[in-house]
């Protein structure tokens, strides 16, 4: 599989505008997903999935889905069962998730079906197009929005705001150190089409400010350490600061607090790529045609977020979090079932990979509330329970 040239011409001509020859590795990686018309979820979008270049754990069934929405029905009590409430997906990619999670609550939960309005910010025109093909049997059951974050009225929506493997597909800003000084990678122009790396002074200096938010000390790493600095992360949390009156924030995704992130050892950074589930880390080959991921940093996320007005409510890891609200006991009453042995068993699969703590059962879960009265934070959620 080649680059796309397209893409690739695309990217030529940003640099080329640029007065000094070059973009930051964060605009490159954002035209390589995104660019509307040849970036890699605008043309790939069906390559996700177990037949492609990587899953989540929504390919993996409706348990995944199923579970979440058992903590939504909870959040939606402590809150008072308010009308309507909202569940705001972003990054819903193929629109599995939100299928999974609508469908169990219109047979589990009527009375919350009954008040939900389910909004998705999707960066992709592509994968909106998917997500509404999907989706179109419930708009005439639940009020089913695709927003822009403009869209929303500051300080309205009282429910949760929720994602899966959203914050690692942002763009990140690449750093490297030279003579203990902080410098910025850029992308510039080599022998066409291939692109080179040019090192200079940080384009923002939200670069070590961000650094400074996770108590990230340079002066103690190497010369050529290497690593990224996700400045997104930190604008989508005051977004959802801004337009979260009341109610949760669930992020789930994979990822290290601060001082494991930034290990000296870890001189190379998290920069990942994925092309048919085969993991590498060029970013600059298979230009629009591979996934480019980073891990996230839970630390900036947590810190940030309290200044947006986001309380931490709790950490946990995917797998504890599915456990505590009820996958074991669908791996325990999967012997009893009436299913054919090989389903049986292909069944259980999936179960345990939810859970496997060597895969997406390390993923960590961050949960953030923002509003609530005192009865309200003292209530447990049910993910973060800890088993008797
Ligand atoms: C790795 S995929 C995960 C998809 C889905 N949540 C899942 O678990 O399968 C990342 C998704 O986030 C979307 N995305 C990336 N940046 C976004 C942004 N700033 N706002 C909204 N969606 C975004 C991508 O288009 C894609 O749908």
């Amino acid at each position: 599989m080649q680059s796309n040239s397209s893409l690739i011409d695309a990217i030529v001509e940003q640099i080329k505008a640029n007065t000094k020859q070059r973009i930051t590795f964060a605009e490159y990686m954002d035209m390589v997903l995104y660019h509307p018309t040849y970036g890699y979820y605008s043309t790939q979008a069906l390559n996700i999935g177990r037949e492609g270049d990587f899953f989540t754990s929504v390919h993996l069934g409706t348990d995944f889905g199923e579970m979440l929405a058992v903590q939504f029905a909870q959040i939606w009590e402590i809150l008072g069962k308010p009308t309507p409430f909202v569940l705001l997906e972003m990054g819903a990619g193929q629109g599995y998730l939100a299928v999974d999670i609508l469908s169990y609550c219109q047979q589990q939960y009527p009375d919350l079906f009954a008040v939900l309005e389910y909004i998705i910010i999707e960066k992709s025109p592509g994968l909106r197009k998917v997500q509404k093909e999907k989706l179109q049997d419930f708009e005439q059951e639940i009020t089913l929005k695709w927003c822009n974050w403009e869209d929303i009225e500051n300080n309205s929506i009282v429910g949760c705001f929720f994602s899966n493997e959203l914050v690692d597909a942002f763009p990140v800003h690449q750093f490297t150190l030279e003579s203990g000084k902080l410098r910025e990678i850029y992308v510039g122009l080599g022998e066409y089409p291939n692109f080179i790396e040019i090192i200079d002074e940080p384009s923002t200096p939200k670069l070590s400010q961000y650094l400074e938010l996770d108590k990230i000390d340079i002066s103690y790493y190497a010369d050529g350490y290497r690593s990224e600095v996700n400045l997104a992360a930190l604008d989508w949390l005051n977004l959802i600061g801004e337009k979260l009156q009341k109610g949760y924030v669930l992020t789930i995704d994979y990822g290290y607090s601060a001082s494991r992130y930034y290990n000296p050892r870890r001189n190379q950074g998290t920069l990942q790529c994925y092309y048919q589930h085969k993991r590498h880390d060029n970013p600059y080959i298979l230009v629009g045609q591979q996934d480019i991921t980073a891990h996230v940093d839970f630390t900036a996320l947590e810190l940030w977020g309290e200044s947006c007005g986001l309380n931490k409510v709790g950490f946990t890891q995917q797998g504890l979090f599915l456990m505590a609200l009820g996958l074991g006991e669908r791996i325990s009453s999967l012997s009893a079932s009436q299913l054919p042995l090989l389903e049986m068993l292909r069944r259980r699969d999936s179960l345990h990979q939810l859970l496997d703590p060597l895969g997406v059962g390390n993923f960590g879960v961050l949960l953030q509330s923002k509003g609530l009265n005192n009865r309200e934070a003292t209530q447990v959620l049910k993910g973060l329970a800890i088993p008797e």
